[in-house]
């Protein structure tokens, strides 16, 4: 297997703090109760039947523990875990070679699995549905198909959205997991856990300002909590306490709800450039130079979460506590985006 193909992790320094700070087991993993009973059910029943677990696909927005799971899950089933990616999977070779060297209970892990080719994606259907990997030997009219025979693996697939997933590939999961950004109580916890992880002193105070400012999202509360030390390290005591988080914060251009600048400059785009909306997101997307994708993996979905935004058939519109958070009047004619239809 080549090594592009199939990478285990991100390393360097700050790879490696991240794989510090992951989860190991279901214990450790905070949050995403529903899910974590559902996965703890099917786990337990195929280790009692020695079987492999079902296929899984997570989705949800960046950061929420896609791929953590994928390792919790791993460990739990005290299986092997192999990573890779739809992008990095080009050809019909690049899937064969992996899958073949899969065990009884493996478990495959291919993040962004909305971005595999057509040709590889059709060769997982029958590698998921029934364990077989179809080789096309020569081309034209002598070609012939050889089936191989693979081991019982799991695929778990994670994507940002499953919308971008054709539906073939969506119904051959046996789970389907929605992961849901987290409260203010579950992201402290992860915030402690990582501080103690760190060896970090920090007061509660400190640890409830993060978390309220994390975006409901555990990769960004790790990585204020990493760049808070560095300003607790430098500008302050070394200790982590409520000023020198909210000056920390300031100067990383958080706002009080955890919005970041790229939220902030969509927002501003949206209310002051386009009254609000609604505007088409390709439009959006030109205005405040980033890409569309970016705008509804990321900004989006949390923006909505917070009651912010609408997507109405006519284009992204903003809400009227959108424009109270910015301090805006909306325009006498505006009208708070409810869908037309
Ligand atoms: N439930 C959790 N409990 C504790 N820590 C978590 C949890 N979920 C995520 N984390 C932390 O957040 C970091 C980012 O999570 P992860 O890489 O799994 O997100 P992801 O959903 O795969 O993101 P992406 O879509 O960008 O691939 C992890 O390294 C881990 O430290
Ligand atoms: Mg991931």
């Amino acid at each position: 297997m080549s090594e592009q193909v199939l990478s285990s992790e991100l390393e360097g320094s700050a790879g490696g703090l991240e794989k510090a700070l992951r989860p190991k087991g279901f214990d450790d993993y905070v949050g995403q109760r529903e899910i974590k009973e559902n996965l703890g059910v099917f786990v337990d029943a195929a280790r009692q039947r020695n079987n492999a677990l079902c296929h899984v696909l997570l989705h949800g927005p960046p950061g929420l523990g896609k791929t953590s799971l994928a390792h919790v899950v791993a460990h739990e089933m005290g299986s092997e875990l192999f990573v890779t990616s739809g992008p990095s999977l080009e050809r019909q070779g690049d899937l064969a070679g992996i899958l073949t060297g899969l065990e009884h209970g493996s478990i495959l892990f291919i993040d962004e699995i909305h971005r595999l080719s057509p040709v590889v994606e059709e060769n997982l259907y029958s590698a998921m549905e029934d364990f077989r990997f179809d080789v096309v030997i020569g081309d034209g009219p002598g070609a012939r198909t050889v089936p191989i025979t693979l081991e019982p693996f799991t695929l778990i697939g994670a994507t940002t959205r499953t919308g971008l997933l054709t539906g073939p590939l969506r119904d051959r999961f046996g789970y389907t997991a929605r992961l849901e950004y987290y409260d203010v109580q579950e992201l402290g916890f992860i915030i402690e856990r990582s501080a103690n992880l760190l060896s970090l002193d920090i007061v509660e105070a400190a640890t409830a300002e993060l978390a309220k400012r994390s975006r409901g999202t555990p990769r960004i509360a790790n990585r204020l909590l990493r760049r808070v030390r560095d300003y607790a390290q430098v500008v302050g005591s070394g200790r982590v306490d409520l000023q020198i988080t909210r000056h920390a914060l300031e100067r990383l251009g958080v706002d009080a709800l955890g919005l970041d600048r790229l939220d902030l400059t969509y927002l501003n785009c949206l209310i002051n450039q386009f009254q609000g909306g609604p505007v088409g997101i390709e439009t959006l997307s030109a205005a405040v130079a980033e890409q569309a994708d970016t705008l509804q993996d990321v900004c989006e979905p949390y923006l909505m979460k917070l009651g912010f935004l609408q997507r109405t058939p006519r284009g992204r519109q903003a809400t009227e506590r959108a424009f109270a958070h910015l301090g805006c009047q909306p325009s006498p004619g505006f009208q708070s985006g409810m869908p037309d239809f």
